[in-house]
């Protein structure tokens, strides 16, 4: 058996053939003298923004913060409440909780894992018959794994309802619907992550917030930098500093480029999981087209303890995302008890995440579909 270890990620891998355009870009902005909010940062935001097809972006330091700012800048505040998705790591919903509002959870569709649009109705039906003050003001949608969310089904019920549309496309960078809009491009406003081992990582923290209003363009710009109009003079409650720096900004300019390049290669690891992998005790997720970037290959089993063990002994590793919903974190103790998600739950003792980054070697894939075949 070859008994090289297959990890689940490869940083080391990533960034080797782009080493010396890294480095040479770090000097770049070091011999430049401006470290924060300079010209690099600038030509990111221009570049990233023509990218995700919206007018505007806007650098931060990372994507918690980008989603906690977006959803400020989109005017969510006390009392109001937001739909959000209880799989995604609490990401969405410490967010939610961090501007003072309520998140409601809706459950996800089998499979895809992103929200179900006929849950997301009901909640609205609901809250308007309780009439218990605030409404839904906003749906965050998470893209979750690399795969767009239902957005025609999802705008549709926003619009009726007159709710806003926030987009976490923290595992998204690129996924692209049938009419070629992206990630980020749907919703109202939208947050992204550059942790290093997105499809679109730097080299260390960083995150930007899209969108096309030049109103909650300007509100985060002014959120990320203490609520500042100008110098010295704070026109918005709730900023921070949260500046995405020089240095990461001119290493997401070296990555751009290749973005879409690494995404296919993604999707092409996938599909051959999808074809290849033959198992009874395996469920994969559905075939993959351009709507998804396979941030994470994410299969599902009733034996998933014994499958980790399985790919281990095969020198496979494995994660899993997510073992706990949201709902059922410690840190809520039994406020949420009353909350039943039946998809979300059975997915966090089910879902298992196989290797799938763009430097795998075919014949790390051929053993990975071998050694799920076997299972
Ligand atoms: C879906 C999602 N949202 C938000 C985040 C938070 O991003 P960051 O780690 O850059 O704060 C992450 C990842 O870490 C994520 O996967």
């Amino acid at each position: 058996m070859n008994s090289q270890l297959i990890p689940i990620n490869s940083l080391q891998r990533h960034v080797a053939a782009l080493q010396d355009a890294l480095v040479q870009a770090v000097g770049d902005v070091i011999a430049s003298g401006h470290f924060v909010l300079g010209s690099h940062v600038a030509a990111f935001e221009a570049e990233f923004a023509a990218y995700c097809g919206v007018d505007h972006c806007v650098g931060v330091a990372n994507g918690t913060d980008a989603l906690e700012l977006a959803l400020k800048a989109a005017g969510i505040g006390a009392g109001d409440k937001v739909v959000v998705a209880a799989n995604a790591a609490m990401y969405g919903t410490t967010a939610v909780l961090a501007c003072g509002a309520e998140p409601v959870f809706v459950d996800v569709l089998p499979g895809e894992a992103t929200l179900d649009p006929k849950a997301i109705e009901a909640v609205f039906q609901n809250h308007a018959d309780e009439r218990s003050g605030a409404g839904i003001k906003a749906i965050l949608v998470t893209h979750l794994y690399g795969r767009l969310a239902r957005m025609t089904d999802i705008c549709h019920i926003a619009r009726t309802h007159g709710a806003m549309i926030v987009e976490d496309c923290a595992q998204a960078h690129g996924a692209r619907a049938g009419d070629g809009r992206r990630a980020g491009a749907f919703g109202d406003i939208a947050s992204f992550s550059f942790y290093p081992t997105k499809n679109l990582g730097a080299i260390g923290d960083g995150g930007a917030i899209v969108c096309n209003d030049p109103v909650l363009a300007m509100r985060a710009r002014q959120l990320r930098q203490y609520g500042w109009g100008g110098k010295y003079e704070n026109a918005l409650m709730g900023g921070r500093n949260s500046r995405l720096d020089e240095i990461q900004a001119a290493m997401l300019l070296v990555m751009l480029p290749r973005l879409d390049a690494w995404n296919a290669r993604r999707r092409q690891i996938a599909r051959r999981y999808f074809e290849g992998i033959r198992s009874d005790s395996i469920e994969l997720p559905p075939v993959v087209g351009e709507g998804d970037v396979a941030h994470l290959y994410v299969v599902r089993s009733d034996r998933r303890t014994a499958l980790r063990e399985h790919l281990s002994a095969h020198g496979i590793q494995s994660d899993v995302h997510y073992p706990v919903p949201d709902h059922r974190q410690p840190c809520h103790a039994l406020r949420y008890a009353h909350v039943v998600l039946p998809t979300t739950e059975r997915d966090a003792g089910r879902v298992l995440s196989l290797p799938c980054f763009p430097e795998m070697t075919d014949d790390e894939v051929s053993r990975v579909i071998d050694a799920c075949s076997r299972f």
